[in-house]
């Protein structure tokens, strides 16, 4: 069975489809053409920490192919505590036809993958956000048609937006760039990881992030805090401190560079309102686009093909 938990699954060309799907079923629902290919199914979320676009995008998206969708909070029993996640996998499987995980740990989306009987999506975990790198690519084609050969800089730390996203731009031929200060950049074991899923990536680290810019086609950022990891906020305001990205910084950029920002975002902190909200971002199209990504994960996870060619 497969599943939607990390990309290093899916291929160079199973991403080119789904992206490909994404982009016809956006268009096809522009033009008032709405299939219901995910009649009478369910999708099952769980989530242990916050959110606003995982969520909405994919309960909407599930509305959008005809399904439904049943949300559980960590209200409802947090996983792994009341009952163990292989009883919750096994429990939750007779009900639900596909689920979403925002956990903790990635190994609670592989238990849950391992004992369960139905689709697995990771809606973010500590390791990676696939979902969120799909969409982003979505952004970014949607604004240079072929991305083959250009430039993504992420102005932050090693974290699960940034892993996923050098892991997709190895998949679609980009070049990544990670811009952190000493002590945040990728972990060995990343790198190691993605060397051997993709041996010709183009992900390089330059620590400043004023020299890290100057060949991007897009800027990238990300709270400097993800959720869990609270109790380091004010150790890691410091350690940023100079990687915020201001309209100085993005004025080292080629002119046509645009702005992204997964969200939320704490304006003032990793970035300037004059950035976020100014002519070069796309934050607000990037968000739309977890949906649009993501009903082509959910259409190829439940009927097995995209039926659109990269
Ligand atoms: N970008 C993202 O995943 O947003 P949420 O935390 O609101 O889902
Ligand atoms: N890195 C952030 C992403 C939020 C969408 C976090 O994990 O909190």
């Amino acid at each position: 069975m497969r599943h939607f938990i990390d990309l290093y699954d899916w291929s160079a060309t199973e991403i080119a489809e789904l992206l490909a799907d994404a982009r016809q079923m956006k268009g096809d629902w522009a033009k008032g053409i709405r299939p219901l290919p995910l009649g009478g199914r369910i999708l099952g979320l769980i989530f242990e920490k916050p959110s606003l676009r995982t969520r909405v995008s994919f309960e909407s998206a599930m509305a959008h192919l005809g399904g439904q969708s049943i949300f559980l909070s960590n209200t409802d029993g947090p996983i792994g505590k009341r009952e163990s996640v292989p009883d919750f996998a096994r429990t939750l499987s007779q009900f639900v036809d596909v689920v979403v995980l925002r956990v903790f740990s990635q190994k609670t989306v592989e238990t849950f993958a391992e004992y369960g009987s139905v689709p697995v999506i990771n809606g973010l975990s500590d390791l990676s956000h696939p979902c969120q790198a799909l969409g982003d690519i979505l952004t970014l084609q949607e604004v240079f048609g072929d991305v083959k050969g250009r430039t993504l800089v992420f102005v932050g730390d090693c974290n699960n937006v940034s892993r996923s996203l050098a892991l997709i731009c190895a998949k679609v031929g980009m070049k990544f760039v990670l811009s952190a200060p000493k002590g945040y950049g990728f972990d060995a074991e990343f790198l190691r990881s993605l060397t051997v899923a993709e041996p010709r990536h183009q992900t390089s680290e330059i620590a400043d992030p004023r020299e890290a810019v100057r060949q991007a086609d897009a800027v990238y950022s990300d709270v400097f805090t993800s959720m869990g990891q609270e109790d380091e906020t004010q150790k890691r305001l410091a350690a940023f401190s100079q990687y915020k990205v201001t309209q100085g910084l993005m004025s080292l950029t080629p002119a046509h560079a645009k702005y992204m920002h997964c969200l939320p975002a704490h304006r003032g902190e990793e970035v300037d309102a004059e950035v976020i909200d100014g002519p070069q971002s796309v934050v607000f199209p990037q968000a739309g686009n977890r949906m649009h990504g993501q009903k082509a994960v959910l259409k190829r996870l439940l009927t097995g093909g995209s039926g659109t060619k990269a």
